[in-house]
């Protein structure tokens, strides 16, 4: 009983661990995440298949990351279309944002006002 019951225990706090550390591994990466699942067309297939987790979303085609910190500075998506996620305005070292050639619809979220 006495292994199971620590085995158990060890398993909760890895997972407990496990969680927290890809929940909090970026901002960013939360941001980037939500902002793909909100993407409908995307005929070059870029997200579905270079936007991997587990890979640093600084590899990510599109992305660019700023050489000091792992912080997403850049966003170069054309050529994709559905909504846009208002956790974008979460990216705050944004500094540009390229989606042209896109057939978004609906809003343009308010969360975009806050982004340098
Ligand atoms: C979460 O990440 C931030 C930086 O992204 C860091 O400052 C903070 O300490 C982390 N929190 C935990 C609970 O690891
Ligand atoms: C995504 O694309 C980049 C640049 O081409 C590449 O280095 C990386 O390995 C790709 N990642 C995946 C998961 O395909």
């Amino acid at each position: 009983m006495g292994k199971n019951v620590i085995f158990t225990l060890f398993t909760i706090l890895y997972l407990f661990i496990y969680v927290v550390a890809s929940f909090n591994s970026s901002a960013d990466e939360y941001a980037l995440l939500v902002y793909k699942s909100k993407i409908t067309s995307d005929p070059n297939k870029i997200l579905v298949k270079n936007w991997s987790q587990g890979t640093s979303f600084c590899n990510w085609i599109g992305i660019t990351c700023g050489t000091k910190h792992q912080r997403v500075r850049g966003l170069n998506l054309a050529n994709m279309g559905g909504t846009i996620a208002k956790e974008i305005g979460g990216l705050s070292f944004l500094r540009s944002l390229i989606i042209s050639e896109n057939n978004f619809y609906g809003f343009i979220p308010d969360e975009m006002g806050k982004l340098s």
